[in-house]
């Protein structure tokens, strides 16, 4: 077993720090507080290649391992989450869905402007009654003959606003249940497609996230993705990926806030000495460096099942319900070391705080990942 990075992948994490330190930091506030969408910063992502690392270089992608994205997706998100999670979904759902299950055609047409970042993608599965529950598509695309005609509304969609092409998840054939449902390369530009209000949340605030109505949209039967009948298949599968993303998101997080307190509690002091003298501080601090230690240990090791191209399903819902959780509990602890200057912006763990609670949320709630724990270690599932 080897815990040693490549010097490729250690130069790849070091491009991604600098830019989150320089680039990222400054504005961050800003952004945040006016829900500013990260416009010019999401195109610097696009040139130093953040917006298709995994994806083939004949596609215009980075072609790098899913270690190299871990590594990246942990320095962007100890600074900027909205940042971090446009990045993820364009890399983890849209442009990975595109590359495994899409055909040669659907890949020229959308995954070469979506991995150079020309396009900006968007994985549109949750609707206003189908969030957890995702067999439940009320979504319809129903077969016209020479393309399918889509109705249906979808809520909670990153890069709502922002994206030029979605992956649509809708149902074909009700009576088949989740067999009757299908995957859809949507282009935003297409008639029928309405932009609802961007959500006014309470962390990744700058990221881009709206309900999406499709009325009578007519999508080409060449946009369907796979056999008919995959979509839920599709879904599922990439899911599993979007969830080491967001993974390694909750682990920039905790890792973020982990350093600000770090560094708090040498220069701050109280009762005659520094603060991580007290041991009432310096066990916070342990509790945060094992666990978010454990999170990258379970991030990287379903990174590799995934460039291994082992089953990954159990080992991603792993790292995400337990980085998920650890990015919460320790983010209020560094609120906490921080005191009443913690509750201020101008410290950034704040923001990190309420960043956390997405992680818990997006990409399977930390209930849905025990649901499939919990099964796949009854089906005996795991690496398989
Ligand atoms: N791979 C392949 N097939 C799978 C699968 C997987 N990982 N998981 C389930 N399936 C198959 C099952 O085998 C079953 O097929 P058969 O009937 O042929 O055996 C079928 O799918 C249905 O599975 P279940 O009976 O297990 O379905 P369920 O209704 O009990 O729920 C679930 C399964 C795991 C809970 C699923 O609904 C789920 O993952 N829900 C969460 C959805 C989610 O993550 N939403 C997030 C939205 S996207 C987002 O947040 C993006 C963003 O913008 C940030």
């Amino acid at each position: 077993m080897d815990f040693n990075y490549t010097e490729e992948q250690l130069a790849v994490r070091d491009a991604a720090r600098d830019f989150a330190q320089q680039v990222l930091k400054p504005g961050v506030i800003e952004r945040d507080t006016h829900m500013k969408y990260p416009k010019e910063e999401v195109r610097q992502m696009a040139e130093l290649g953040f917006l298709g690392m995994m994806a083939p270089p004949e596609y215009g992608g980075g072609g790098m391992d899913t270690i190299s994205y871990v590594l990246a997706m942990e320095e962007i998100s100890k600074v900027d989450n909205s940042c971090s999670v446009i990045m993820s979904v364009n890399n983890s759902l849209v442009n990975w869905g595109l590359e495994k299950y899409g055909n040669e055609e659907q890949k020229q047409k959308y995954l070469s402007k979506l991995a150079t970042g020309e396009w900006i993608g968007a994985f549109c599965l949750s609707e206003p009654e189908a969030g957890s529950d995702a067999t439940s598509q009320r979504t319809t695309a129903v077969d016209m003959g020479d393309h399918y005609l889509l109705n249906g509304t979808k809520n909670w969609i990153t890069n709502g606003g922002s994206s030029q092409v979605h992956l649509v998840i809708a149902q074909t054939n009700p009576e088949k249940g989740h067999k009757g449902i299908n995957a859809f390369i949507v282009e935003t530009s297409w008639d029928g497609v309405v932009i609802g209000n961007k959500e006014d949340k309470l962390g990744i605030r700058s990221s881009d996230t709206h309900t999406i109505m499709y009325n009578d949209v007519k999508v080409p039967k060449e946009n369907r993705i796979g056999d008919d009948g995959f979509g839920f298949t599709f879904a599922m599968k990439t899911l599993a990926g979007g969830r080491i993303g967001i993974a390694a998101q909750a682990l920039g997080i905790a890792q973020g806030a982990f350093e600000l307190a770090t560094q708090y509690a040498q220069e701050r002091t109280a009762f005659g000495q520094a603060l991580f003298k007290h041991q009432s501080i310096a066990f916070k601090l342990a509790d945060m460096a094992t666990d978010i230690e454990s999170a990258r240990m379970l991030i990287h090791k379903a990174a590799w099942h995934k460039d291994q191209h082992m089953n990954y399903d159990h080992s991603s819902s792993i790292a995400k319900y337990f980085a998920a959780e650890m990015a919460m509990k320790h983010t209020v602890e560094a609120v906490q070391i921080f005191g009443g200057y913690g509750y201020v912006k101008e410290y950034h763990v704040e923001r990190l705080m309420r960043d956390a609670k997405i992680t818990q949320i997006y990409e399977g709630t930390s209930e849905i990942q025990q649901i499939v724990i919990s099964r796949n270690v009854i089906k005996g599932q795991l690496y398989s």
